[in-house]
């Protein structure tokens, strides 16, 4: 595939010998490149901070800041993490390298630079960065509509902060593995994305559903997993959304599945999703105590809905929090 990279792409090259600058700016800038100089740590971090930057080229001893400090510090923000970094190291620095890699550098240039070698490490990373980028994009659109559904419905507001806290919560004192907390997290802000096919006067109708209207209601776990199918990185999140209203003796929708068949990540978010339910206001009944709500769930785990392991893990997670709450 055709990627027009050199184009778009804007290279920082952090050196703190000029002529170093010279020779990677000319010869960038020769091959289509945008090409922005700093000359010492400082100037790095802040071109990476403040400039659309497509990849940086750094030097690792520099003045005020060594490549090690700037690639770490853009590592450890979120804005900036996912831009490459390629470290220009001498020829023989093993400890180089491996303080690079503990650093978060992406890849490594040995001083003297081959100008042909220099151009295919940064096109290839250039490449995968795009697709990163894609890929964000699509994610960030997903949770938009997802987040822009929970602001149709006034009684919503925050729930889907809330479940993936809780859920995220539950997982850890669980010891579930981080791909499923990533997942669980993400599904508390899209696990309702599929409502985005339901028409606003069902969705808000305050008063019972006909059967019909709950029909339309019932599909929108599948409904979402279909929009979120296509996101690789959304393959644990897509069971989560797909039965998050199952229930444990197999009454609930869209697939009826029982017990253990139900996933476990799906089993964490109903449990969270009920009791964030029951204590915020609707428009049909005032918010429940924390006590009340999970009295009532414990009623509904004896008529065989939810996972009752769970919710007293849940529990011990909710009253912790509501003494801690309580606590002077
Ligand atoms: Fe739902």
């Amino acid at each position: 595939m055709y990627l027009p990279e050199s184009r778009l792409s804007t290279i920082l090259v952090a050196d703190d010998s000029e002529a170093n600058r010279e020779f990677l700016s000319e010869m960038l800038s020769l091959h289509g490149f945008h090409v922005v100089c700093a000359a010492d740590g400082d100037a790095a971090l802040q071109a990476m901070l403040n400039e659309p930057i497509s990849l940086a080229l750094l030097d690792v001893m520099m003045p005020k800041r060594t490549g090690f400090a700037v690639c770490r510090a853009v590592k450890s923000r979120p804005e900036t993490r996912l831009i490459p970094i390629v470290l220009v190291t001498g020829l023989s620095a093993k400890e180089d390298r491996i303080q690079g890699i503990e650093s978060g550098a992406d890849d490594f240039l040995s001083k003297p630079i081959h100008t042909e070698e220099l151009l295919a490490r940064v096109r290839s990373l250039l490449k995968l960065k795009h697709f990163t980028d894609e890929l964000e994009n699509a994610e960030t659109v997903v949770c938009t509509l997802a987040l822009s559904i929970e602001a149709k419905d006034p009684y919503t507001e925050g729930h889907c902060d809330r479940l993936s806290k809780y859920s995220v919560a539950l997982a850890e004192r669980l010891g579930l593995h981080e791909e499923l907390r990533i997942a669980l997290r993400r599904a508390g802000t899209v696990h309702d994305v599929g409502k985005v096919a339901v028409p606003e006067h069902i969705l808000l109708k305050p008063g019972p559903l006909t059967p019909d209207e709950r029909k339309v209601i019932e599909a929108h776990p599948v409904v979402g997993e279909r929009i979120c199918a296509p996101l690789k990185s959304f393959r644990h999140v897509l069971p989560i959304i797909r039965h998050h209203h199952e229930k444990m003796n197999g009454t609930g929708y869209p697939d009826h599945l029982a017990g253990d068949a139900i996933p476990l990540t799906a089993r964490i978010l109903s449990v969270v999703d009920v009791y964030d339910a029951l204590t915020t206001d609707r428009p049909y009944r005032k918010a429940l105590s924390p006590e009340e709500a999970l009295h009532t769930m414990r009623e509904e785990v004896k008529r065989g809905w939810w996972d009752g392991a769970l919710l007293e893990v849940f529990e011990d997670i909710v009253t912790g929090r509501i003494s801690a709450k309580a606590a002077p």
